[in-house]
């Protein structure tokens, strides 16, 4: 196969949280894509069971996902504000009231030991760098080591720090913003169709196209674009493999175009999702820094997706939503999205 890595050239985005399944993972990757665990929430003990789970179903292979340790400041007096705007929410839906969370986030040398044993074919980063010397440590052990970039500054320091090749990720896409530079770290609101080409121009490895592909029109326009492979997100999230809540799956198949909105109000960091009324009443409030907020919301994310209350849970999709929303089977997904790449 003349594919970048002999990997197929349609691959689904990791997405960490409800759509890291190793169903849908093996799915993907048996059905002709290369399916991505997004393991960014998992605990280290975790990825390695599904990483397992996905080997039992599928011998072909697949990627796994971090995001990359990122500095933030603990600060209790703008969580407990944050916990009391929470609070009402809380009150509706018959929880007890918000506390401090006891753990923030995983332990990412621990996340990493247990996605090296796993031995999946690429190993990704988002949200930062991972770095010259694990870059080259990974390297050694022969995994791809890929990195996301929103502007073209992070592709050239990805370059630099040696991975094989750099997701762009377009400002279409959903789910959180990858970038790490800037005033909050986030990258760049940079379009795909404005992104590829550039990084493409800027770097001498690979790059593989993100945000807002979710057809095979989208495939071929990000293959004319220069990339060198083809990430989706969203489109995937609907396919019969993918475990999400029926809250958020009903709330995506009712999205409209125009619903589609950057929020940072879930988790402190900048995310694309469907609008509901936990992104507008909190459009102008100033948050604690991510992950404080991630893991002070989960508790009612949670309950709201069991209760079927799609205004109090993070709605990640990507703009393209509305354009391919009976995708069938994950298999079938990949191959209509297939037939937009010409080998
Ligand atoms: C529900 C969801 C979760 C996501 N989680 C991750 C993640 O854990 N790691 C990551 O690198 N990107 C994540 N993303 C972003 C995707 O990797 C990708 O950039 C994006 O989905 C591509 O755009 P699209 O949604 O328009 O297809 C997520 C996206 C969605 C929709």
């Amino acid at each position: 196969m003349n594919t970048l890595f002999n990997l197929p050239p349609i691959w689904m985005a990791p997405m960490a949280g409800e759509a890291s399944s190793a169903a849908l993972v093996a799915a993907v990757s048996a059905g002709g894509g290369f399916g991505q665990l997004g393991a960014a929430y998992l605990a280290p003990a975790r990825i390695g069971e599904i990483a397992a789970d996905i080997r039992a179903r599928t011998d072909r292979p697949f990627g796994i996902n971090l995001f990359c340790p990122q500095p933030w400041l603990r600060d209790d007096d703008a969580l407990d504000a944050y916990l009391a705007r929470l609070a009402a929410w809380h009150a509706e839906l018959g929880l007890p009231a918000p506390t401090r969370p006891t753990q923030f986030e995983e332990d990412f040398d621990a996340q990493l030991e247990a996605t090296i044993a796993a031995r999946p074919a690429a190993i990704s980063f988002v949200m930062g760098d991972p770095g010259v010397a694990r870059v080259a440590a990974l390297k050694a052990q022969g995994f791809k080591v890929l990195g996301t970039a929103t502007q073209v500054a992070e592709g050239l320091l990805l370059q630099a720090s040696g991975v094989d090749a750099v997701i762009a990720q377009g400002y279409e896409g959903g789910g959180h913003r990858g970038g790490f530079l800037g005033a909050k770290q986030e990258g760049a609101l940079l379009g795909t169709m404005a992104l590829v080409p550039m990084l493409v121009d800027a770097l001498d490895i690979p790059v593989i196209a993100a945000g807002g592909i979710a057809d095979a029109r989208g495939v071929a326009a990000a293959q004319a674009l220069g990339a060198s492979a083809a990430t989706v997100g969203t489109a995937f999230l609907l396919v019969d493999e993918c475990p999400l809540s029926p809250t958020y799956r009903a709330a995506l198949l009712a999205a409209h175009d125009a619903d589609s909105t950057l929020t940072r109000a879930f988790s402190g960091r900048l995310a694309r999702g469907v609008a509901n009324r936990v992104t507008r009443e909190l459009a102008d409030v100033t948050l604690p820094a991510f992950p404080q907020p991630n893991a002070a919301s989960r508790p009612m994310r949670q309950a709201a997706a069991r209760a079927g209350e799609a205004d109090f849970i993070s709605l990640w999709a990507g703009q393209a939503l509305p354009l391919n929303r009976a995708p069938g089977t994950a298999a079938q997904l990949v191959a209509a999205l297939a037939k937009g790449w010409r080998a």
